[in-house]
């Protein structure tokens, strides 16, 4: 029972975290975002960054961005799959005149009621270091939220575990394990 106490007040710990500059730019411009995009950005008109629930992803950029931080290959007809089911599909695009630019991806699985699951979490490297992670994460969560979606779980990489740590994701809380399962 308290393991769930935990997990139901962890995004109100993450709503309290510091904001961002590009999410204070999201306030101020959110009148004037498409329909199932949120702006924001550098505060020049020039150049935007735009989140989006939009699915409608071109698989090769999505490959691109993947490949640019060297994760390994996955089948692309696996991926379009994996996107159609999503719960959620989140993307961060930097627009500069008419042009876009995909150069942020996350997605949740969920039950649609209680927990959700985030994946494939990954900022570009020109344009990671700048709080975007962080933005991404919590328009995430922002959405997960207005679902009523309260358990949210990952699963870290090693080297990212602080990076989650700072929007208050916990390891193995009251000393709960992830486990895995793989066929031999
Ligand atoms: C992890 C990743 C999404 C972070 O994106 P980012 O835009 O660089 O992160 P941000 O600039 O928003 O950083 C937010 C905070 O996390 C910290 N942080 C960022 N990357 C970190 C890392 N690898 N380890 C520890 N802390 C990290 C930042 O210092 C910052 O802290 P602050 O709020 O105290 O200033 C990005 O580095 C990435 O795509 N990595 C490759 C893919 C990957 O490993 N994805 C995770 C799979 S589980």
């Amino acid at each position: 029972m308290g393991f769930w106490k935990t997990w139901f007040s962890t995004p109100e710990a993450v709503a309290t975290t510091k904001t961002t500059p590009f999410e204070e730019h999201t306030a101020e411009t959110a009148g004037n975002s498409s329909p199932g995009s949120d702006t924001s950005g550098t505060g020049r008109s020039a150049e935007r960054i735009v989140f989006s629930t939009d699915r409608d992803i071109d698989l090769y950029e999505l490959e691109e961005l993947c490949d640019a931080v060297g994760w390994s290959r996955r089948p692309l007809r696996k991926v379009k799959k994996a996107i159609e089911h999503s719960f959620l599909v989140a993307s961060m695009w930097q627009i500069r005149g008419n042009q876009k630019r995909l150069i942020g991806f996350a997605r949740a699985t969920s039950d649609h009621a209680f927990n959700a699951t985030i994946w494939d979490v990954v900022v570009h490297p020109d344009f990671q270091g700048q709080g975007l992670g962080k933005s991404l994460m919590k328009y995430v969560l922002k959405k997960l939220r207005s679902e009523e979606i309260s358990n949210v779980t990952l699963f870290a990489d090693p080297h990212v575990v602080d990076f989650y740590r700072t929007m208050g994701f916990m390891p193995d809380p009251e000393g709960i394990k992830g486990m895995f399962w793989y066929p031999h």
